[in-house]
This record gives structure tokens, sequence and C-alpha cells, in this order.
């Protein structure tokens, strides 16, 4: 499953360079902008067809940011890692490849392999790991199942970009050190082990060189010394110069039609600032990457797309989305054996995520699936009338979005609204169907001339109480059946445009609908776009930023939602249902206001009165089990009062299909932690994400995560890196050094499942090395499947690129660590066998 896949052929260096030397300065620029969004120029004349991207990392969204055509929503990248599957993460690459194929996309941005450094990191769940090497062996794998069906990968975001605030603006300032041995080494193994065909360059600056024009990263160690041949590309809008990002190594800028290039690279190329080589072989690497995914050639040398393919929501694909989401649920606590709930009688459901599961983050690796399974809808598929579901307290603090179903069409009955765009002249450029209740403008609508008003008309679903309001910044009328229930003027927040779409302002009335007519009282929300001056960033520059901040784009939508009960209500209905049931299962979480990208969290507790909901629960059920819906760490301040901890992450499109086979026993639960879950804020050897001034240093140097706390540098975690016990129980029998690849060493041992469930083991191995100022550090990790009571022998490979220690005096790497300990562990908070290396190592 994991092989490498056949080189793709390409032209040599020199031939690309023949085709590019047929092309004059001007249509050269041109092609190292973006066409639109997601689209690049092609270049007729030398055979080059326009290419597609479309992000990933977990789902193929396709050209549109918002409510574009159906695609497969899988589960977030998190979950997908908590598998510690390389066979896995190739799997989800060939799947997102099919995705691709059917919508004829050429790259998918993905993988996201920057690391989990702080827990606070808002978009930590479309990533792997706090672990290097587990995130690049997930990434090469990935890369090798997509790649090895023509459609190119693209790893990001490089580098040092953890965490969300002011990412723009901001300047992670790290050691060399940590950045040779932690944060590029997913990309160098991603690189080394699967050739990965593009790269995009970060927002942040590092150690004072925006990522774009980091001379010393992207031509000195990517192009350089790591002899990588692919494409670099920007974050979107993330080029902030002509000829520093030019010579710095980036080779197109994304989005366009417009971008700081064009003209002025033109220019700085006429003035001799930028030799025209330079642009030479950005579109070498340009074509490089057409001709690896077929937009390279004549018609016969170009890919075809395939007639057929899966649609997303095909029964093999629900299937796949199914147990992917599965394997990477992580079970924290199962006291008694009260997980798998296999023949337990009646079961009480508890929580708005078991009624309206998070099935996905954030931002740009948002898609539009088909459908969504809540836990509510699959636990009733597997338990019939055995189940009882009540809501629980409310999650988020903003409104969101209605539900489609919410609402329909006034002109087709769909679910869903209407949006119609308006010109200065108060002309009707454009009215459509939407099938979800939130728009991008600026962004999405291609229209004849700038938008001046934009109209969301729906009718509600049902009448009664309900809560009606609007999202997004600009000035606001909302009608009720021609009667006003508000005006209002909201007001984008920061400086970053991903907030003015993934955070943005909402307002709400609480009223009630009558319908008139029977068809659903008609709610019109009317919005004039307000236009500003731009305005410098915090780092005092007019950017492109500004202007995009400025022009008043972002997402724009229609809130519908049932006026909220008080949480007293709704805790005495938790407790009062658990009571009456065997099992009490309670659902908690966050939600993408805090898995999101452009934003990060403040706090590790469960937003709004849960923890008080789940001790409610616990206090009056015989059996409490809990479901955390959430990729990343939370408090759990009630874990010792309840039998059992399910983490099933973001699961995807089939989320509740997924939790009620891990809950039932269908399927095992069988992942492990990616990431260590602190035990209180500010208890994490990194937590800040606030830069000083706009400086975030990475004073954790190589001690990221479960290295710093094995160090002591923060009180022990509440659960480790490697931490989750499935259903099965384990021995270890003893281990054993063996000869291993490149010098490295393996470790061979033997497991024994002793419980009566067939289950999946994770043998993880970690180098625990003699020197105080050397971090401990996984380096090999291996599943194993073993029958109930049965044993299973396994070799874990030590990976040599983890015994490299980098030398800052002689900016090298240095002689490779050879004393210490090799640990054998279950996370390190168990580990099961040491095996002393011999000092002649
Ligand atoms: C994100 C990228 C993404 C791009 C295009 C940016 O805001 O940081 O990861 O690929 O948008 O949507």
């Amino acid at each position: 499953m994991t092989t490498t896949p056949a080189p793709v052929p390409v032209r040599s260096h020199a031939e690309l360079l023949e085709l590019v030397s047929r092309l004059d300065l001007a249509t050269k620029v041109r092609l190292l902008t973006g066409a639109t969004s997601f689209t690049l120029h092609g270049e007729e004349s030398i055979g080059l067809a326009p290419m597609a991207f479309s992000d990933g990392p977990t789902g193929v969204r396709g050209l549109k940011f918002t409510g574009g055509d159906h695609v497969a929503l899988f589960p977030s990248a998190t979950v997908l890692a908590s598998a510690w599957s390389e066979e896995t993460a190739h799997e989800v690459g060939e799947m997102l490849a099919e995705e691709a194929e059917r919508q004829q996309i050429h790259v998918v941005l993905g993988p996201t392999i920057n690391l989990h450094r702080t827990p606070l990191g808002g978009r930590l769940f479309e990533a792997y790991s706090e672990d290097p090497l587990l995130t690049g062996r997930l990434a090469a794998a990935y890369v090798r199942g997509m790649q090895g069906r023509g459609i190119g990968a693209c790893l990001k975001h490089l580098v040092a970009n953890e965490s969300e605030t002011l990412r723009n603006y901001m300047n992670s300032v790290v050691s060399e050190t940590a950045l040779r041995e932690v944060y590029l080494l997913p990309f160098e193994i991603a690189v080394q082990d699967a050739g990965a065909w593009s790269i995009m360059a970060a927002y942040n600056d590092v150690n004072g060189v925006p990522a774009t024009e980091q001379d010393h990263v992207n031509n000195g160690v990517v192009k350089g010394e790591w002899g990588w041949d692919g494409l670099l590309m920007s974050d979107w809008f993330a080029t902030k110069t002509s000829a520093p990002a030019a010579l710095g190594g980036l080779d197109l800028v994304m989005p366009g039609p417009d971008g700081p290039w064009g003209e002025a690279l033109v220019a700085d190329v006429e003035s001799g600032a930028v030799a025209e080589s330079v642009v030479d072989e950005h579109v070498v690497r340009l074509l490089r990457l057409a001709e690896r995914v077929g937009a390279l050639g004549s018609e016969d040398q170009r890919r075809t797309w395939p007639a057929e393919s899966l649609a997303p929501d095909a029964p093999a694909r629900r299937e796949q989305l199914r147990r992917l989401a599965t394997d990477g649920m992580v079970v924290l606590r199962n006291e008694g054996g009260v997980l798998p709930l296999a023949g337990t009688g009646r079961v009480a459901l508890i929580g708005r995520h078991g009624v309206d599961t998070i099935c996905m983050g954030g931002g740009s690796a948002t898609v539009n699936p088909p459908y969504q399974v809540s836990i509510a809808d699959g636990l009733r598929e597997a338990l019939g009338d055995r189940l009882t579901v009540v809501d629980g307290v409310e999650v988020r603090e903003r409104a969101v979005a209605a539900e489609p179903s919410a609402i329909t069409d006034p002109e087709t009955g769909e679910p869903g609204l209407r949006v119609a765009y308006l010109d200065a002249d108060g002309v009707v450029m454009s009215s459509e169907h939407s099938s979800v209740s939130s728009v991008v403008t600026g962004w999405d609508d291609v229209l004849p001339r700038p938008t001046e008003q934009v109209v969301l008309t729906a009718r509600l679903t049902q009448p009664g109480p309900v809560r009606l309001g609007v999202v997004g910044g600009g000035r606001w009328t909302v009608d009720l059946d021609g009667e006003q229930v508000g005006a209002t003027e909201l007001v984008a927040e920061g400086s970053d445009p991903g907030e003015s779409m993934l955070k943005p302002p909402v307002w709400t009335v609480d009223t009630h609908s009558t319908a008139t007519d029977g068809r659903g009282a008609l709610v019109t929300a009317t919005l004039t776009v307000v236009r500003s001056e731009p305005q410098p960033g915090p780092d005092g520059k007019l950017s492109t930023l500004s202007h995009v901040i400025a022009s008043g784009m972002g997402m724009k939508g229609l809130v519908v939602s049932p006026v909220p009960a008080p949480a007293e209500q709704v805790l005495a209905a938790a407790s009062t249902t658990a009571a009456d049931a065997d099992v009490a299962v309670v659902v908690v979480g966050l939600t993408e206001e805090q898995e999101t990208e452009a934003t990060d969290k403040s706090t590790l507790a469960l937003p709004g009165e849960q923890d008080a909901m789940v001790s409610a629960v616990a206090a009056a059920a015989k059996r409490t089990v809990v479901v955390v819906n959430a990729s990343t760490p939370v408090l759990m301040p009630w874990f010792d009062e309840v039998d059992a901890v399910l983490v099933v992450g973001l699961p995807g499109q089939e989320g509740g299909h997924a939790v009620a086979d891990a809950l039932l026993g269908v399927r095992e639960p069988a992942g492990r932690l990616v990431t260590s879950w602190p035990s209180a804020d500010g208890a994490a050897p990194a937590w800040d994400v606030v830069p000083d001034g706009l400086t975030l240093e990475y004073r954790d140097g190589t001690f990221i995560g479960y290295r710093g706390f094995a160090a002591g540098r923060a009180a022990a975690p509440a659960h480790w890196l490697g931490a989750g016990d499935g259903y099965g129980a384990w021995t270890y029998g003893s281990a054993r050094l063996v000869e291993g690849d490149a010098g490295a060493p393996a470790v061979e041992v033997t497991v024994a499942n002793t419980s009566d469930h067939d289950s999946r083991e994770v043998v993880q191995v970690y180098l625990r090395p003699d020197e105080d100022d050397q971090p401990v550090r996984l380096v090999g990790f291996a599943p194993v499947r073993v029958p109930a009571g049965g044993e299973g022998t396994v070799t874990v490979a030590t990976d040599s690129r983890l015994w490299r220690r980098w030398d800052e005096a002689a900016d090298a790497w240095g002689a490779p660590l050879s004393a210490g300990t090799l640990l054998v562990a279950r996370g390190l908070g168990d580990v099961r066998a040491e095996l002393p290396l011999a000092p002649s190592r």
C-alpha cells in the first residue's frame, strides 16, 4: 500500500527551458500569478492547459468557497492521523485524488503538516500531530496515494505556521536547530519519501523574513539541500512583494488575477533587480508541475478525466468514510469495560453535539457535503426505540447561519435560500439558489459590475418562536412578511480577511413567525455593502490584505434558529432522561468557533455549561459514557466522575454512523492520541499564541509537546501523545534490538492481546538520549492487529532522521545521537520496555 508510485515522466530541465524560451517576459510573468481564486492561466502556444487547484485537505471542495457542488466530507486530518497508519493515509490520498478527478482538479491543497505546537492553535484539527515523525510519515503516505493517481499534493504551510493569531503579520522566531529537527522535518520526509509536487509558503515571517521571501528556507534548504524540483506557491494573498519574493524562491502567487507581481515583476526584470533567468526557473517549475498532473503537451499527452466516478454519497464512499472515522476514534477511559455498549438496554443520548454533531472544522478545509450524519441519527438507526435523545446546553457564542432544512428558496421551494446581487442602480445582476445559507461576497461571485446590495430571501419551514438574524459585515435590514424586524450595521473584526469569512459579526432578534398562507413566513435580509478606505495592517503597511478588507468582502448569511431554552431547564431535562436509562451517552465538544482557521482558542475549557451538564448526567445516570466531539485537546474536569470517554474528533459526513459503530463495538475505535492533552490551561511546554508585538518566539525549541512534558517543562499532561485503549488489553513480551535500515536500529517485540476482543495495537518506540539538552522523541511506530487472546510480533524500524543532531556552530548536521535508551511505550505515560543502547553505537 505504501510503495512509491512510478515516477511520472517529465521533460528534462533543458526541454522545459526551451518551452519557456518561446515566451516573452510579460507572458511568462502572467503565468506566475493565478487567473482566478483557484485556477491558473494556460498558454496554448506551448501546450500549457489551465490548471485547477482546490482545498484539501480532508475533502476536495472545488472552485467555490461556499455552496459549491456536494463533495465527500472526510474525517478531519487529526482523526485520520489518530489511526497512526500509513496505510490509512495512503488510502485517504487515493480517495482525495478520486474526488479531485471527479471535479477536474489538478492539485489538492494539502496535506497541512504544521505541528500541534500549542494546544490553542485554531487550525490543529486540519493538521496531523505534535510529532514531526508521525506527521511526516503520514504526509508522505498521503502524497504517494494521491500522486500515484496523477493528482498533485501541496504540502502546507512552509514553515513555522503553528497558530493563527495575526498570521499575516507575525514573525515566528525559531532556532535553526528547531527548524531543522522539528518544523521542517515533516516537509523533508514528504519531499524525500514521496516527492511532493508542490508546497505552499505560509503567511507568517520566519526569523524576520516573510515565508514567501525566505531565501534560506526556500532556496537554501528546500530547493537546494533537498534538491526539490516542485512548485512553491504562496498562501492566498500572502505575497507581499515583487523582487524579494521572486528572488526568495516563490514560484507562483495565489490567488489571481491581481497580485504584487504582474507589471511590477516585469519592471524588476527590466531594471535588472531580478534576472530574467529567475523568472524562467519559476516558469520551468510551473511547467514541470503541469506535466506531472497532465496539463502540458499536445491534447493526446494531457490527462483525460474519468467518465465515471464515485459520487460523494455512493455506498462505497460511505463505507470508507465510516471506517476511517471509527479507526481514528480514541478510547481514553473505559472503567469496568462499559464500552462497547453491545447488549445494553435503554440508552439516553444527551447534548447539542449529539443532535447537531460537528463533522468538520472551519475555514478553507470546509466542504459542502451531501449530508452529515449526527450521532443521534447514527444511534437511532442502530438502537431504534431503545434510544431517547435530548438536546443539551448552548455550545456557541455566536448564532450560525440557518440549517438549510429550516428554510426554503421562495422561488423554487428547495431547501436553502435565494441570493440576489444588485448593482449601484439597483439592477439585479444575478439571482440564484443557494443550498447553504451563507455566501462569500467578493470572492465566489463573478459579476459584471461591483455588488452594492445582496438580498437573501427564504421561507421559514416552521411557524412559532424563532431567532432571526444576519451574519457578516455591512448595513442590514431584516423583514418578516414585509414588516421590518430589525436594522443594523455590522463591522467585521480583525486584520485578516479570513476573520470576515470565518468569524463574521452576527446580529439576531427573537420573534415569532406565523404561516400566513401555508407556505411559511417570508424573511428578507437586505445587505448594503459598506466599503472603507484601506487601512495599514498591524505591521503599519498597506497591503493586498488592506484592500481586500476594505472591499467589504466576506461571509454573509441568514440566521434562523430555535429560541434557546434556559440552561437550568436543559440540565434538569438531561438529568431526568439520564436517570431513566440504563446508560447515558453525553456528547460534548467544540464547534467551528474554536476549531477553525484564522483565529485561535484562548482556553481548553469546553464552551458554555457543558462541564456542568456532564456532571449532572454522571450524578443521575447508572453509567455515563462521554463522547468528545472535538479534534484537539479539551479539559475534562469530570473525567473521574464518568465511566468511559471516547474522543471522536470531527468525524466527517459519516460521523454519526461511525460513532455508533464505535460505541456498539461494530468496529473498534482503535485510535491513539496524536497530541498530548494538558491537565490545565497554561500547563503545556508552549501555550501562547498571541505574539509579543508581532513576534512569537518558539521558546520550547525542540521540546515540542510530549518532549517538553517529559522534560518536566510543564505539569504532566492528562493524556500523552500515543495514549488510547481501543477494546483490547495488552501485555508486552521482552523487546530486543535488531538490525535496521540506514544504520538506525529496529526493535522487535511481541505483544499479546489478553482481551476477548480482536484489537489493534500501535507499538511506539521512543529514543531517550543520555544528553540532557536532547529531548526524548518518537523514532518509530507500527500498528498490529491481533485477534482476541492472540499474539503478534512487530518489528519497529527507527527513522535515521530522528537520530540526527543539528550543529548550530557548524551550520550543518553534526554527529548523530548514539547513547541513550529506547523506550517501547503506549504513550510516554505507559512505558512497557526499556532497551539501553550499547555505548559503542
Ligand atoms: C489557507 C490555505 C488555503 C488557502 C486557499 C488560506 O487561507 O491558509 O491553507 O489553501 O486559503 O483557500
